[in-house]
């Protein structure tokens, strides 16, 4: 069904019946948990084709138990793509680990392996490829020269679950990985994150570290289960256009972002790991909806891979803007579509006016981040992504109808911003 009145939003969870039902039946009363948990990590460490995979609160926190597990600390750094989500080099800094940021490649939007490889010292313990966007880096040239250098693989899955290099998934190339699930993620478990790694002794290093925290309290997860059916039941496509499209405009007249504030996150450092972190072990309830939405996990992402092409086609050659680019061998998943635009407020405002919800996203320049002064580095291709990017809707639940709308609202758009 394609959206009424060509009003489409940014994001649109989905959730079948089968998934709200296990909601419900979990809610009301709590199977074998560590079961649930086991078998979840079980099929996850399978379709990924890892050893090991254990379910975490958050990836941020589970990146933090890699490198604990790993033993580094004060002197070791870590060598982090430019353009990321704040929380991965702010928890490196609170396990005493030094960030150190690499630019991306253009418009790709992933770590160059080149400027990779320029940032290594001798102190350099691991690296982190992150496929944003859903895009794969590109694993091959990575791992060669970490291998040079003896250097550990974390990969960030965080945007790519169930993408592939060279007909390989992403997770699968380094020592480890994290993933997160959140509710606009490509599959959800009301919140909640993995890490997988072939490596026994890490696994079991992370598992220690979970199983002495305590459990998260149903109450969020409920509560988190009943935002998501809101989203779901907001974003339907005859309901958007009388309800969150509405708040977005009059949000937008106001100067505001609804959406971006409700989901949003403001950045900061952490002195050290904060403890609440330590208190949201994961309930079987969020690994019920895990497996089932692993299930359909090829059915969300094709959905996803369908809807990008045509906009990678369509929007190839419209003046003025430019469309992402993927490394010779990845295989994305377009978690998000993101264009350049060198007007890009312009572009928003005049998609909004047209019906189309876009949005800035949430990554940074990290490298010139007031956050991390003392690790400010040249990024010229983060810093221009940082600038002009934005994010045009790519989700499942479009339809030929709202892709041929959505071009040729960019189209115009672009037209009146020459
Ligand atoms: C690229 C990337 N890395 C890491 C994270 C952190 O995930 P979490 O919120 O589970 O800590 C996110 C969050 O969405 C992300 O987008």
């Amino acid at each position: 069904m394609a959206f009424a009145f060509g009003k489409i939003p940014r994001f649109s969870p989905s959730f079948s019946p089968a998934e709200l039902a296990v909601v419900a039946k979990n809610l009301v009363s709590q199977g074998d948990e560590a079961e649930q948990v086991r078998s979840f990590e079980q099929a996850f460490a399978k379709y990924i084709g890892a050893d090991h995979a254990v379910m975490v609160p958050s990836a941020r926190y589970g990146f933090h138990l890699l490198l604990k597990g790993w033993g580094f600390g004060a002197g070791d750094e870590v060598i982090v793509p430019a353009l990321t989500y704040f929380a991965i080099p702010a928890l490196a800094e609170a396990t005493g680990v030094t960030p150190v940021f690499a630019d991306i490649g253009r418009n790709t939007h992933v770590l160059d392996p080149e400027a990779f490889r320029a940032a290594i010292t001798p102190n350099t313990k691991a690296v982190v490829p992150t496929h944003l966007f859903g895009t794969p880096c590109d694993m091959k040239a990575i791992r060669a020269i970490a291998d040079e250098h003896g250097i550990k693989v974390i990969e960030d899955v965080a945007q790519a679950t169930g993408a592939r290099f060279q007909g390989q998934r992403v997770g699968s190339f380094g020592d480890a990985a994290y993933y997160t699930f959140g509710l606009t993620k490509n599959i959800t478990t009301l919140s909640g994150a993995m890490i997988t790694t072939n490596d026994a002794d890490l696994a079991a290093s992370v598992r220690a570290e979970i199983d002495g925290g305590t459990p998260a309290r149903l109450r969020d997860r409920a509560k988190e289960a009943l935002t998501g059916t809101a989203m779901m039941v907001a974003t339907h496509p005859k309901i958007y256009p009388f309800t969150v499209h509405p708040a977005v405009v009059l949000g937008n007249r106001l100067g505001k972002d609804p959406i971006h504030e409700r989901f949003g996150e403001a950045e900061r450092t952490y002195e050290s790991v904060p403890e609440y972190y330590r208190k949201s072990r994961p309930r079987g309830i969020q690994a019920a909806v895990g497996q089932l939405q692993l299930e359909r996990i090829e059915d969300l992402n094709g959905a996803r891979v369908r809807n990008g092409r045509v906009l990678d086609r369509q929007l190839a050659n419209v003046p003025g803007l430019e469309v992402p680019l993927y490394p010779e061998g990845s295989e994305p998943i377009y978690m998000s579509f993101v264009v350049h635009h060198a007007d890009r407020d312009g572009l928003a405002a005049a998609l909004r006016k047209r019906g189309v919800d876009t949005t800035i996203g949430y990554m940074s320049n990290c490298a010139a981040s007031a956050l991390f002064p003392e690790r400010t580095a040249r990024a010229p291709n983060a810093e221009r992504a940082f600038a002009d990017l934005l994010h045009i809707p790519v989700h499942p639940n479009l339809q030929d109808a709202d892709l041929e709308h959505m071009c040729e609202a960019v189209r115009q758009a672009c037209l009146e911003l020459r």
